[in-house]
């Protein structure tokens, strides 16, 4: 599995750096091509020369290495490897990732990467205990970034505890599931998210308060399973995943004009909050406040787009995934809404204020299919795209 991957391997400033040479001789013997990055604190702890002897490559160091035209630039460097391992990650370089900061090379790779990035945690007890790093873990995990350890044990501070970075056989295997294929490898999905934008004119226009984040998690767990995912998202607030393919838009009808375009895939999930409108006599220029009254707005129904793709008769994915959203008798709504559109299954959940869904972090959701519906405890929106994507590969696997 292991055998003729590229992995991009930055060394942070840390005692565990020791670590990191033995990590990329393991790596080496089982034919992975390394090309080490080492951070000013982390060449405190070990030599460019070592670690260059041991990886057969150049060491990268400096963000002014790469000015150089005969040598890679840093989006190229960020891009060019099948993931990224931190190894160890300090407690300062997790809060450089969480906070988006590129001020050196490492940061500024893990800013400009597009591929997974998978960190192994290495600090006294109490660092890695204090609230602020813990932040950062959450936001780091939030964002996709895989971690391996700490573990725990007697530290070279001489305190014990949480903190030891995760041990060379450790790493290699997180690194192995990172780059292994997934049950849904090669498996195109759909997804669709976030909320639309029907123009009342150039400045102007109709919207919800979708952020986009169930839709978002859905496409990484489906990416992290291997699946092959066309994400077509409206404007929402968080950042699509990576790994997929993005392909963004702000209406209603340019997201079925991309849905199509899309298409064949072999299961779609519908989980964007399409405009129900669009002003028909949308202004092409700023509709003017001149006293002249109010502005009379036209409205035209949108396509649906989950009722076009489930009744197609020709080329219609095997699994068709909508979402219904309700104030008020969930299970009987969304049932209804599952026979109207004509799709496989429906992820039903509860919008209304008191709820805290809309926007947050969590979800709770009733899978509607057709053999019944099945209430899932309430949990992070990250755990409800796991579980679905998970029913997903056990149907179509
Ligand atoms: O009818 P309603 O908006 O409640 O249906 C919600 C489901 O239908 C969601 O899966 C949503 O993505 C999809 N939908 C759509 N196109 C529309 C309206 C809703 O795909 N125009």
């Amino acid at each position: 599995m292991l055998a003729g991957k590229h992995i991009l391997l930055i060394v942070g400033g840390g005692i565990a750096a020791f670590k990191a040479l033995d990590l990329v001789r393991r790596l080496r013997e089982h034919d992975v091509r390394v090309t080490p990055v080492l951070t000013r604190a982390g060449s405190e702890f070990v030599t460019p020369l070592s670690l260059s002897a041991l990886s057969a490559a150049k060491v990268y160091q400096d963000l002014f290495d790469l000015t150089d035209e005969a040598e890679m630039g840093h989006i190229e460097l960020s891009r060019a490897a099948d993931l990224i391992v931190v190894a160890p990650a300090t407690a300062d370089l997790m809060a450089k990732m969480s906070g988006g900061h590129a001020d050196d090379l490492a940061s500024t790779l893990l800013l400009a990467t597009d591929k997974r990035v998978l960190i192994a945690p290495s600090m006294n007890v109490r660092m890695w205990e204090h609230p602020a790093t813990q932040r950062n873990l959450a936001t780091l995990q939030g964002d996709g970034v895989l971690v391996v350890g700490p573990n725990e044990g007697d530290m070279a501070c001489g305190e014990y505890g949480l903190g030891r970075m995760a041990e060379v056989p450790e790493i290699i295997s997180a690194i192995d599931a990172a780059l292994s294929d997934g049950p849904l490898k090669g498996r195109h999905i759909l997804v669709t998210s976030g909320p639309t934008h029907e123009p009342i004119d150039p400045v102007r226009y109709i919207a919800n308060r979708s952020s986009g984040a169930q839709g978002t998690a859905i496409a990484r767990a489906l990416a992290d399973m291997g699946a092959d995912v066309t994400f077509v998202t409206g404007p929402a607030d968080v950042p699509p995943p990576p790994g997929v393919n993005v392909i963004a838009v702000q209406t209603a009808k340019q997201m079925l004009e991309a849905v199509q375009a899309a298409r064949p895939v072999e299961v779609a999930i519908f989980a964007a909050a399409v405009a129900d409108w669009h002003v028909v006599n949308a202004g092409d220029s700023k509709i003017k406040k001149d006293g002249s009254g109010l502005p009379k707005l036209e409205f035209a129904e949108n396509p649906d787009i989950l009722a076009t793709v489930s009744q197609m008769s020709k080329g219609r994915p095997k699994l068709v995934v909508g979402f219904a959203a309700e104030t008020d008798d969930v299970v009987a709504h969304a049932t209804a809404k599952r026979q109207r559109k004509g799709c496989d299954w429906i992820v039903a959940n509860d919008v209304s204020p008191a709820t805290g869904i809309m926007g947050g972090r969590e979800n709770a959701v009733t899978l509607i299919t057709d053999v019944g519906a099945e209430t899932w405890p309430r949990m992070s929106k990250d755990a409800v795209a796991e579980a679905l994507a998970k029913r997903i590969a056990e149907v179509i696997v």
